[in-house]
């Protein structure tokens, strides 16, 4: 059967410019091209899921304007159900600005019509949160917006993913409604430290007896860090209640379940643009998670997919078809 998503939140125009290097402080350097691209982390995961075949509703909202017109109009053209995005009269297109330089990249996004997204709105499309399998959510539209998606869905059963990104604070109520969370290194390091000193969750970084057990065991950094990472993982994930899909970039990812940590290892590629690869992650692993994987082969696959993804430029450009997945790397 078809997996179904949906997926709530940005659509953003990206303004593209590629250079050799960053701009330092006070300095002005010559880029060699800018582009216009369809972008936004909600309208990235969109394209990743149907790609890989699911049918896909989007809920969220662009301007009355050209990049508006042009953000539907693409999302379209990848088969994505654009009836729930709005069009807010008098409002300007969410705006991404992003500086290429080689391996990496620097994303400033303007929200506009993005910011405007209410629980209102949500609501007015509920319909098409509670047909799907799983709910895909990031953090580019307003938190109420964000929670009550994640609300609809619980009541009726259906997995939420939530890519926290960009990061903020997230309350316990909000946490609590969220089947799998999927920050990167440095939004994990973040969240869990934020909830640290709060004082809401206490545990993560705390486990200092199992810490000092395993520095006896081994002397190798690399391991140990990966040993506290772990031990990070556990805690944090006790204390929340989501699983956890932790992102390494090149270096993969873990998924930190029920207590259980396992690894999903990356192909190596030749980078080429790493713009929207966490989004490919998030939409890969939704929609093999929504065919009926388990969440360590879901991610897997996921993986997989966000690595093919950064050997393409554009944000949407490189999310690969089901066929791809197959084909080595
Ligand atoms: O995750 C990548 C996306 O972040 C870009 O497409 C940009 O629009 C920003 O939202
Ligand atoms: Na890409």
């Amino acid at each position: 059967e078809t997996p179904r998503i949906a997926v709530v939140g940005s659509l953003n125009m990206d303004l593209v410019v590629s250079a050799a290097a960053f701009p330092r402080k006070g300095e002005t350097i010559t880029g060699h091209a800018i582009h216009y691209i369809p972008g936004g982390k909600g309208a990235n995961q969109a394209v990743a899921c149907a790609r890989l075949g699911a049918m896909v509703s989007m809920i969220g909202a662009v301007g009355d304007d050209q990049f508006g017109r042009r953000l539907r109009e693409v999302l379209e053209q990848e088969g994505v159900d654009v009836s729930g995005v709005a069009t807010l009269p008098g409002i300007a297109t969410g705006v991404a600005s992003i500086i290429h330089a080689e391996q990496d990249n620097r994303i400033i996004v303007v929200p506009g019509a993005n910011g405007e997204v209410t629980p209102e709105l949500i609501e007015r499309y509920r319909e098409q949160i509670t047909a799907a399998d799983a709910l895909l959510v990031q953090l580019e539209i307003p938190l109420p917006a964000v929670e009550s998606a994640l609300r609809i869905a619980r009541e009726e059963g259906v997995t939420t993913i939530l890519n926290p990104a960009p990061v903020q604070h997230l309350p316990a109520s909000l946490l609590s409604l969220v089947d799998y969370i999927t920050p990167n290194e440095l939004e994990f390091q973040i969240l869990a430290s934020k909830a640290d000193s709060q004082g809401n969750f206490g545990q993560a970084n705390s486990n200092s007896h199992a810490r000092e057990k395993q520095r006896t065991d081994s002397d190798n950094a690399e391991q140990q860090l990966a040993v506290e990472l772990e031990q990070n993982l556990q805690a944090w994930s006790e204390a929340v209640a989501p699983a956890i899909v932790l992102t390494l970039g090149s270096k993969g990812a873990l998924l930190c379940k029920a207590g259980e940590v396992s690894a999903a290892a990356a192909p190596q590629v030749q980078v080429v643009d790493t713009t929207g690869a966490g989004d490919c992650l998030n939409g890969a692993f939704a929609t093999c998670l929504a065919k009926g994987m388990s969440p360590q082969q879901a991610l897997q696959l996921a993986v997989k997919a966000a690595t093919i993804s950064v050997t393409v430029f554009g944000a949407q450009a490189g999310m690969p078809t089901w066929e791809q997945l197959d084909v080595d790397i």
